[in-house]
């Protein structure tokens, strides 16, 4: 099983204008079973993390190419990937690394049923084909911000990316839901990640019913 899955490079053109995508956007909680393309969710990680310009790498524009705006540029946040029914990429926990516009498996277990039993409401990440998970690093914007950093400016940046995450669904014509209400010990002991990594927000995503 491959450990590393390079995402096909995102497309910067979409048919709906921002304005109808809008229009659109809504919490979508009923998803079908259907498959998620290598394309989809390469395009939905760009979205959420990506560099504007992934081809041309961090060091070429710096820390402040990305697709949405982050207090002093520091990006406190990692994404990971609960993946479930994604062509071509096998089941499994997975790091998105911008830089790379890739996926690095964490290892290949199906996370949505120990995830269901500890968001709210459930039934929706047991059904989706991927979920987004956003982690904070609270000491990244410590380190220049101090507590104004972690009590502001974290869930700014996750408000600004989570967003992006809604409407590039949209456009795609994919759903997703920003899921808040988790059991904070519970998600500790599924995803079993680094003491710093705090974990924010679960967004599902997949074809709406
Ligand atoms: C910070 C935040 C936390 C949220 N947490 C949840 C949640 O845990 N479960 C859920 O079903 N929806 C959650 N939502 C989605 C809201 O319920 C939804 O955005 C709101 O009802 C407005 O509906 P709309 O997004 O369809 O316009 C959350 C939204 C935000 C911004």
């Amino acid at each position: 099983m491959s450990e590393y899955v390079k995402l096909p490079h995102p497309r910067t053109s979409g048919d709906q204008s921002l304005e109808e995508i809008f229009l659109n956007r809504r919490s979508r909680r009923d998803f079908q079973t259907s498959s998620l393309s290598p394309s989809e969710i390469s395009q939905i990680l760009w979205a959420a993390y990506g560099l504007k310009e992934p081809e041309r790498g961090k060091r070429y524009t710096g820390k402040a190419n990305r697709t949405w705006p982050s207090a002093g540029a520091i990006f406190p946040l990692e994404i990971y990937l609960v993946a479930a029914d994604i062509i071509d990429i096998p089941s499994g926990f997975y790091h998105f690394i911008p830089d790379e516009h890739a996926l690095k498996l964490i290892h290949d277990k199906d996370l949505r049923e120990d995830l269901y039993k500890i968001a709210y409401p459930r039934e929706m990440i047991r059904v989706a084909p991927a979920s987004l998970i956003y982690i904070a690093i609270e000491s990244r914007v410590m380190d220049r911000f101090g507590e104004r950093g972690r009590q502001r400016y974290i869930p700014m940046d996750i408000g600004h990316s989570a967003q992006n995450v809604y409407l590039q669904a949209e456009a795609l014509g994919l759903g997703t839901c920003a899921i808040g209400a988790f059991d904070d010990e519970g998600i500790k002991q599924v995803l079993d990640l680094p003491a710093e990594e705090i974990p924010m927000y679960i967004m599902p995503v997949g074809y709406p019913v």
